[in-house]
């Protein structure tokens, strides 16, 4: 029966669409700057030197099931620290600087497709601590990795862009496809050896981040994104982590991104969770989506949120409670915890 679940079955069955008794509950970026014991252990310390940091790194990972009771762990790490592996320059201010961004072909070629096991060694050890840490509790560890076209994005432009256009790599896009692709390519090719190599150090599941996937149309995203997100989902040991695929802002993607083969399809805050789960919530499970804004609301909000969410997304075949976004730094920790109150208080559906 599906009264008596502990968190890593409610989370593993929600993501496979197997019977639960109410949706499990972890919030992108729940370590982070909200918290003042994360700004405590990270004060002076370089944000790489953080990733490193293993000892660090694995506190920071635990301090939000204290802090705010959340029910699954994400390793604390950053898209581009693989990338870092690869063997390109960059540093973080406060987001990811690319010293030499990607706009020749030789610099693809020059893009290491070593073993991540021997290039970032620590990513594994952290996850590995975590596991033996979490599994006693039964809560589960998830891994991470960015999606090719969202890592392109920012190695192509240099850095992130505040309006959200990313125009040099769109531009590549028309004037050197071919360079383009075999950038993509080789992302999706380190993607699937990283995230295999942190399910085989205890990942539970795995969350691909493509936040900027939503500058596509449907037609682009079939042409310049399926393809490698279906590569990556067959390539992954899903027998023993289910996949999950996130976009921020793509409400015209739903379908399509259903199709790549993924488990569950997080949603950002501007996709209707309701109507999600009417066109791809048979093939696939739901994880959002509640504005990382709201949180700033009163309590009595965030609750009416949460079971509003839930309703709608129940015709899914599985729902995570999520948000659209990550926390932001801004957000009151007390917002965070009444998210997960109020998913742990929703009644057996
Ligand atoms: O979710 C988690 O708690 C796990 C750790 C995690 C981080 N970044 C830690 C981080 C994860 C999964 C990410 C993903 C990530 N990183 C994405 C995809 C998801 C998204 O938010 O869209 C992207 C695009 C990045 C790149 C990145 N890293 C940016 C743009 C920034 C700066 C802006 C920001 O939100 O802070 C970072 C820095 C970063 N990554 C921080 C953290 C906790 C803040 C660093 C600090 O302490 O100053």
């Amino acid at each position: 029966m599906s009264a008596s679940l502990d968190p890593t079955q409610r989370l593993l069955r929600a993501c496979r669409g197997e019977p639960v008794d109410r949706p499990p509950v972890w919030l992108m970026r729940q370590a982070g700057r909200y918290l003042p014991e994360y700004r405590a252990l990270r004060a002076g310390i370089p944000f790489l030197a953080m990733c490193r940091d293993v000892e660090r790194a694995v506190e920071v990972s635990l301090q939000p099931v204290s802090a705010v009771g959340t029910e699954a762990v994400i390793f604390f790490s950053d898209i581009f620290v693989p990338v870092a592996g690869m063997g390109v320059a960059l540093e973080f201010a406060p987001g990811p600087v690319i010293a030499d961004p990607i706009r020749r072909t030789a610099q693809v070629e020059a893009l290491a497709l070593a073993d991540p096991r021997e290039t970032v060694p620590y990513v594994f050890e952290i996850l590995r601590r975590l596991r033996a840490e979490l599994e006693p509790r039964r809560l589960p560890l998830l891994g991470f990795a960015g999606a090719p076209f969202t890592l392109a994005c920012y190695l192509v432009r240099g850095k992130g862009d505040p309006e959200r256009r990313y125009e040099e790599p769109r531009a590549l896009m028309r004037d050197d496809p071919a360079l383009m692709r075999a950038l993509l390519e080789r992302l999706a090719e380190m993607t699937i050896g990283y995230l295999n190599a942190q399910i085989e150090a205890g990942a539970q599941a795995v969350q691909l981040f493509d936040t900027w996937a939503g500058l596509l149309s449907e037609t682009e995203y079939r042409e310049w994104i399926l393809p490698g997100v279906r590569r990556i989902a067959e390539g992954l040991r899903r027998d023993q982590a289910p996949f999950i695929l996130f976009a921020s802002d793509a409400p015209h993607l739903v379908e399509v991104m259903a199709e790549s083969g993924c488990d569950v399809l997080s949603i950002g805050a501007s996709t209707d969770i309701a109507e999600a789960a009417r066109r791809v919530g048979g093939r696939v499970s739901l994880q959002g989506n509640l504005d990382p804004a709201e949180l700033a609301r009163p309590r009595e909000h965030v609750f009416a949120r949460v079971r509003e969410i839930a309703a709608a997304a129940a015709p899914a075949r599985g729902h995570v409670l999520n948000l659209g976004h990550g926390v932001t730094p801004e957000t009151p920790v007390e917002g965070v915890r009444a998210f997960v109150e109020a998913a742990k208080s929703l009644a057996p559906g």
